[in-house]
This record gives C-alpha cells, sequence and structure tokens, in this order.
C-alpha cells in the first residue's frame, strides 16, 4: 500500500487538514557510514534505510514520500501528536529569547514554572521536582537521590537497591544495574552497581495469556521482596524500583494486587518506593501517571518522552516533599545534593515543557486517552486469531501482541513484522524481540485504531 496526498485528523480540536505532499524519493539523500545507531541493527537498516523527513499529528512522512501512521508516538512520547503547533510555537519564542541560562546557581523563571505545573498535577505528597534530560538521567538521579535521603536520614548503610528482571530503566550505569534486560547489561556486567539484587518479571505467560488490562494471577510476584528482606534484613535497602507497567520489554501490565503488595512491604520496612513512569506518564493510562491510574503512590516518580512531547530532550525526577527536605535540612555545605545537569531545565525544554502540559490539558488528552481504552483494548484483542499471535496484552493506550518466535530465533519474526509493517502496511511500530508494542498518540481516534489492527493483520497474515 502507497498513500499519495490524503487527509488526516489532526488533533482533539478534529479539524481536517491536507497533509504536506510527498516529497520526491531522491529528496533526501544521505551518506549512512559515519553514524553509529543506537539500539539498532545497523548492518541491517544501512541496506535498507527506513528514514523519516517530517511528522504532523498521527503521521511521519518518510523518505520515499509515503505517510506512515505512527502507532508508537515516536518511541513513546509523542503524545499529543506530532508538530503540534502550540509546542512549536513555544519553542520557536523561547530559543529566539533566552537561548540558554545555566542551571547552577542561577535560575530562569520557565524551570520554576514548569516544576510547579508538574507538582501540581502529580500524585498528592511528590512535589519536588528535579531535571535532567532524558528518562536514563532521571532514573540515575532517583538512584542518587535515595543514597542521599538515607545518608542525610542518618541511615547510610541502605544502599542496596531492588530492581526486576524485564525491567528497563536507561542505559546509565545506575538504569542497567537495576534494570533486567540481560543483553544490555551483558557486556557491562564486571562494572554494574554492586549492591543490587532483582524482583522476578512479572509476566506469566501460561496463566495470563490474552488477559484484558491487569492480569489477574501473580500479585504473589511482589512477594519476592519479602524474601529479599529476609535474606538482607529491610533496613539495607535504600530502594525498590519499577515500572509500573513495563514497556520496553514488551508492556508487562502488573497483576491485580501486585503494586498495592509492594507498597505495602515498603512501608513496612520503610523503604522508598520508586517508580519509573518514563512511558507510563503524561496519559498513557488515562491519568497524568500510572501512580494515579493505580492508586499506588511512590516515593519517588521518574518520568521524560511525554513531557516535552517528545519535541526537545528532558527528564525529570518528582520526590516527596519529605525526601526533598531531608536532603536539604541536612547539609552543612553551600550546595546540598552534588548533582546536576549543564542542560537540566534547559529553558527551551522547559518551554516545550509547559506547552506541552497545557496542551494536554485544553485538548483534555488524558481522558480523551481513558474514554478511548476500551476500543483499543477490543481492537488489539480482536487479533488473537491472526497468525503467529500468542498472547495480547493492553491497559490504557499501550498494548502489544506477542508473536511466537521463529524455531530457533527469538526475534527474527518480530523484526520481520515490523519492517513489513513499515514498507508494506505504512505503519510504525515497536518492536521487543517477538513482540509488537504499540502506544500511539493520544489524539488517535476510532479509524486510526481500526487501521493500526487491520494493516498488523495483514502483515502478520503474509509473514511465514
Ligand atoms: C521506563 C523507562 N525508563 C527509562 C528510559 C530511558 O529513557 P531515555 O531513553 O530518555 O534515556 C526509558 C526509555 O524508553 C523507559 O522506558
Amino acid at each position: 500500500m502507497r498513500h499519495g496526498l490524503r487527509l488526516v485528523a489532526t488533533g482533539a480540536g478534529r479539524t481536517f487538514e491536507a497533509m504536506a505532499p510527498p516529497l520526491a524519493p531522491a529528496a533526501v539523500d544521505v551518506p549512512l557510514d559515519a553514524l553509529w545507531m543506537p539500539f539498532t541493527a545497523n548492518k541491517h537498516f544501512k541496506a535498507e534505510p527506513r528514514l523519516l523527513v517530517a511528522a504532523r499529528d498521527m503521521h511521519y512522512t518518510t523518505a520515499d514520500g509515503r505517510h506512515v501512521l505512527d502507532a508508537v508516538a515516536g518511541l513513546w512520547c509523542v503524545n499529543a501528536g506530532h508538530c503540534r503547533a502550540p509546542i512549536v510555537d513555544a519553542v520557536q519564542r523561547a530559543v529566539a529569547t533566552l537561548d540558554f541560562a545555566p542551571a547552577f546557581q542561577m535560575g530562569h523563571p520557565q524551570s520554576f514554572k514548569l516544576a510547579s505545573a508538574l507538582a501540581g498535577m502529580l500524585p498528592d505528597g511528590l512535589d519536588r521536582v528535579f531535571f535532567s534530560n532524558s528518562g536514563s538521567e532521571a532514573v540515575d538521579t532517583a538512584l542518587k537521590i535515595a543514597l542521599a535521603y538515607w545518608r542525610a536520614r542518618g541511615e547510610p548503610e541502605r544502599t542496596l537497591f531492588v530492581g526486576r528482571q524485564r525491567g528497563y530503566h536507561g542505559v546509565g550505569f545506575g538504569g542497567i544495574s537495576v534494570g533486567g534486560m540481560p543483553l544490555n547489561r551483558e557486556a557491562f556486567a564486571a562494572q554494574l552497581l554492586p549492591h543490587v539484587q532483582h524482583l522476578p518479571s512479572t509476566h506469566d505467560l501460561a496463566r495470563n495469556a490474552f488477559s484484558r488490562g491487569q492480569p489477574v494471577h501473580g500479585a504473589e510476584f511482589a512477594d519476592a521482596l519479602e524474601t529479599i528482606i529476609a535474606d538482607v534484613g529491610g533496613a539495607r535497602i535504600a530502594a525498590v524500583i519499577v515500572e509500573p507497567v513495563a514497556g520496553s520489554t514488551g508492556v508487562l501490565v502488573p497483576p491485580v494486587g501486585y503494586l498495592e503488595r509492594l507498597r505495602a512491604l515498603c512501608d513496612a520496612h520503610g523503604i522508598l518506593l520508586i517508580f519509573d513512569e518514563v512511558i507510563t506518564g503524561f496519559g498513557r493510562l488515562g491519568a497524568p501517571f500510572a501512580a494515579q491510574h493505580f492508586k499506588v503512590v511512590p516515593d519517588i516518580i521518574t518520568m521524560a518522552k511525554g513531557i516535552t512531547n517528545g519535541t526537545i530532550p528532558m527528564g525529570a525526577t518528582a520526590v516527596r516533599r519529605a525526601v526533598h527536605d531531608a536532603v536539604i535540612a541536612a547539609s552543612e555545605r553551600g550546595i546540598e545534593f552534588f548533582h546536576g545537569y549543564t542542560y537540566s531545565g534547559h529553558p527551551i525544554a522547559c518551554a516545550a515543557g509547559l506547552a506541552t502540559l497545557q496542551l494536554y490539558r485544553d485538548e483534555g488528552l488524558f481522558q480523551r486517552a481513558a474514554s478511548l481504552a476500551p476500543v483499543w483494548a477490543n481492537a488489539l484483542h480482536a487479533l488473537r486469531d491472526a497468525p503467529h499471535v500468542i498472547d495480547i496484552r493492553n491497559l490504557g493506550l499501550v498494548g502489544a501482541v506477542e508473536l511466537a518466535p521463529r524455531d530457533g530465533t527469538v526475534g527474527a519474526r518480530g523484526l520481520d513484522a515490523m519492517v513489513r509493517c513499515y514498507w508494506e502496511e505504512d505503519l510504525l511500530v515497536r518492536v521487543t524481540g517477538d513482540t509488537l508494542a504499540f502506544s500511539p498518540p493520544l489524539i488517535i481516534d476510532e479509524t486510526e485504531i481500526a487501521q493500526i489492527v487491520a494493516r498488523v493483520r495483514r502483515v502478520l497474515e503474509r509473514i511465514a
């Protein structure tokens, strides 16, 4: 299928406008060798490059002139849709007004305003915000804050972190240490953080395949924390870090009661609970944060991606006021916390963030995600009888279709499906192993949901 000029729906205003005409295929002619691409099969990509040259609302324009439906919000981040005018305008104004301001010992109004705006939408009690530039940095910041907090509280022996198998917390040494993706750790195993233990993954295909929303079985996976506590002593543990819904390892929705159990165990032993909400933040589940959706409030929340609608890199770590106050109060030095980035609270990122939060509010996009969630669930689960499908998972506007691996080669069928979606069906999906993951912009409509599912089905019917 190849599209030319056509009409597409724009943001929640639902006006219609023509997309930019396709570019001539020759319009983009770039040398490919110098760039070492991240998390990419470089040789495979460079043999048949998939180049995006423009975007608007729900679609990318490719270098060969096609309009590709974006079923992953870029990379789980463009929650309000692409190139939205209020964000573009804010960024353009900001870059022409205050290009950069030092973040150390100096400030600028926008970063304070954005921190306040975030505090206003976070769960009650989490109202102190530290800025960084990515999810990975937000996670490393959270881990450092946890250690600083326990030193400030006079419990410096609390140095152990508990992460989870199949957890993804970015690629800093802190993040890969608490993360549980074997391939992300393999080459660096000799130098990971020393005091880390992992909970088991909650993924349980045998009992929970094709669950709609939260799976029924598996709250007891949280009891592994009790075992770790019994083993090392609760007073040695600084923090437990989990994604409320694990995204990057294939959309693993927490079993009913699981997060509640983790919270209760942390409370019983005074352990900080960190939710990594880099994917689940900003409306993905129909509430501002997963903490509000699940009604389980952690002590620290990390965020990135949707904070600026993906426009400008930014991360943030929000903490309970008591955590912040303990670190600030305990310090006898001028600087209370020896941590920060040149671009913490960069003025342009802050402008993008403020415009993004306003756009989410103006268009009611989180509510929109909540009301579309049942439509999304029905559409996705209709793929149950498609070839190769062994599980379907969903919550809010996120979902996954897991395929049976091709004999002996984990990931081959998944990659084939993702590449064919792009070339043959003008559809951008994400693949992890043999799982196709979906997290469309929250401006998606029912027609586009149906298009995603129809296109995926056609690919599954074609591939070996
Ligand atoms: C839960 C989670 N944490 C951290 C990260 C890392 O974010 P970044 O790639 O911005 O460093 C990601 C990225 O996908 C993520 O999903």
